[in-house]
């Protein structure tokens, strides 16, 4: 089965107990109509039998016309989601279906296909499946929805059971969704400041480490040649499925999380991990991504103007550059690239698309060559492409929510360890490393210093470490890398 990467951060337990659906609907054309009038035909035959024997009670023949009722739907539900076309997300892309989805409380989880959804449910209101299933459509007009649909009741245990296998096959359909994509490139990154980070965090046989951003596994391996216990988190596929094989022979020592690491606490709360002795981070994108071009990270080689690390995501760069007004855009590449012409670029993006949307990256880089005259080595294009990746994947807010969230994780003694590789975020990493770290607040207008009620952490790098010659030699982007480590007292 292909194309239902749907993720376990998706997926909310169903309290035992509770009866819950499940809701599948399809686009016009995604199952065959006179398959869908026989199935149709012997649905009604099978319902009205269960009817009868449900008079006559005579149960035993009732179940059996039940199993296969749920036969005949789950043929169909089969094969909506075995996919013939490649396009595997193409439903999700459809602004705002998943996030009509996903904001509707009453849903548990859910999966969407080339051309169909599978969502379930549990009733929380008074609002009946079909009128959930009617409101995700009519936020979504430009589908073109088959108006038919399957709605089943199951058990919380029975949806459970469907959650959790489908949990299973999206993680091992990673693998093949991956192979599928068709770049067949291994997965290729030198992992950054590897000893340093390692050795600061202290790893032991039993210890709990979180490797908040896993990537191809190179600082989990050694966290877990160590003896640790690892929870290696990356919203990026591509990722995950390359680490999954590169630490398999760790077993269940490692456990592989898809999510944000903005959501630390809960992604690990979910599954039943409170505190931590460790937490790393090695901050931005990994060499894959920049060197696919069609991942749209970089503008060496042509691609589509995505950068998104996590290809489930809705908005992509080219939303921002052809959607963005001229005075955000501005302030993105200001604050994001501290590109100093920014308001010229953005005047030049918005005069360009107003002629036809900039869709590559490319197109993009020489729009801004136009603007800004090549000086030394920086490609003109440098800082405004690191602003708009920036800005897709949150990387600040998402680092703001890291550092807070992986701190409260910690044990006493336990230890976070961060490596930046630009000024703002090591700015952010820093100034909230002082914030933990400052015994005592002073200011001026006060009589004496008082007590910092954030203080619960020491330094344990005064200054960062940076790689050393023979790393740079081997590696030139550990260029700018910088590890901070702090200790929780
Ligand atoms: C520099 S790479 C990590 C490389 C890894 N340490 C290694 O040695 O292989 C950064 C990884 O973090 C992931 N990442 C970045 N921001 C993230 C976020 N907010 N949530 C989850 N993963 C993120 C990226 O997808 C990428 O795979």
């Amino acid at each position: 089965m292909r194309g239902e990467l749907t993720e376990r951060r998706e997926f909310i337990r169903p309290p035992q107990g509770v009866l819950c659906y499940r809701v599948v609907t399809w686009r016009v054309g995604a199952v065959e109509q006179e398959q869908w009038e026989r199935g149709e035909a012997e649905r009604r035959r099978l319902v009205e039998r269960m009817q009868d024997m449900a008079v006559s009670g005579r149960k035993g023949e009732r179940n059996e016309c039940e199993e296969n009722l749920n036969a005949l739907n789950l043929n169909v539900i089969q094969n909506l989601f075995d996919f013939r076309a490649p396009a595997a997300h193409a439903l999700t892309r459809v602004r705002g279906l998943r996030e009509s989805v996903r904001s509707d409380g009453a849903v548990l989880g859910y999966r969407f296909g080339e051309g169909a959804m599978c969502v379930w449910l549990e009733l929380v209101d008074e609002r009946s499946p079909e009128e959930h299933l009617c409101a995700w459509m009519a936020a979504n007009p430009e589908v073109e929805w088959s108006g038919q649909s399957i709605i089943s009741q199951h058990s919380a245990q029975e949806v459970q059971a469907e959650l959790d296998l489908l949990c299973k096959g999206a993680e091992q359909n990673e693998e093949t969704e991956i192979e599928n994509q068709g770049t067949g490139a291994p997965y290729s990154h030198v992992t950054v400041l590897a000893r340093e980070a390692v050795e600061a965090l202290q790893p032991s046989e039993g210890k709990v480490i979180v490797d908040a951003t896993l990537g191809g596994g190179g600082h989990s391996e050694l966290l877990l040649e160590a003896g640790a216990n690892v929870w290696g988190i990356d919203r990026d596929p591509v990722a995950r499925a390359a680490a999954r094989g590169r630490l398999a022979r760790y077993g269940e020592r490692l456990h592989i999380v898809a999510g944000n690491f903005g959501n630390i606490r809960q992604l690990l709360g979910e599954r039943g991990v409170q505190e931590v002795d460790g937490v790393l981070a090695d901050i931005g994108v990994s060499s894959p991504q920049v060197d696919t071009p069609e991942r749209g990270f970089s503008f060496r080689a042509d691609g589509p103007l995505d950068m998104r690390m996590d290809p489930m995501q809705e908005r992509t760069a080219a939303d921002i550059v052809n959607g963005a007004d001229e005075g955000e855009l501005a302030e993105i590449l200001w604050q994001y690239g501290e590109e100093r012409s920014a308001r010229a670029i953005a005047r030049r993006i918005v005069q360009q698309r107003k002629k036809s949307p900039i869709r590559s990256t490319m197109e993009l880089a020489k729009l801004i060559s136009t603007v800004l005259p090549r000086k030394g080595k920086l490609h003109p294009a440098t800082r405004s492409f690191q602003a708009l990746r920036i800005a897709v994947n949150d990387e600040l807010g998402e680092l703001q929510r890291l550092l807070e969230g992986g701190y409260e994780l910690l044990c006493r003694g336990g230890r976070m360890a961060v490596v930046t590789f630009h000024s703002l975020e090591d700015r952010a990493v820093k100034q909230f490393f002082a914030q933990v770290t400052t015994k005592e607040l002073d200011r001026p207008e006060w009589a004496e210093p008082r007590p910092n009620p954030a203080y619960g952490a020491k330094l344990i790098t005064r200054k960062p470490i940076r790689p050393g010659e023979q790393e740079l030699t081997a590696n030139a982007r550990a260029r700018s890398a910088k590890l901070r480590v702090i200790e929780k007292i």
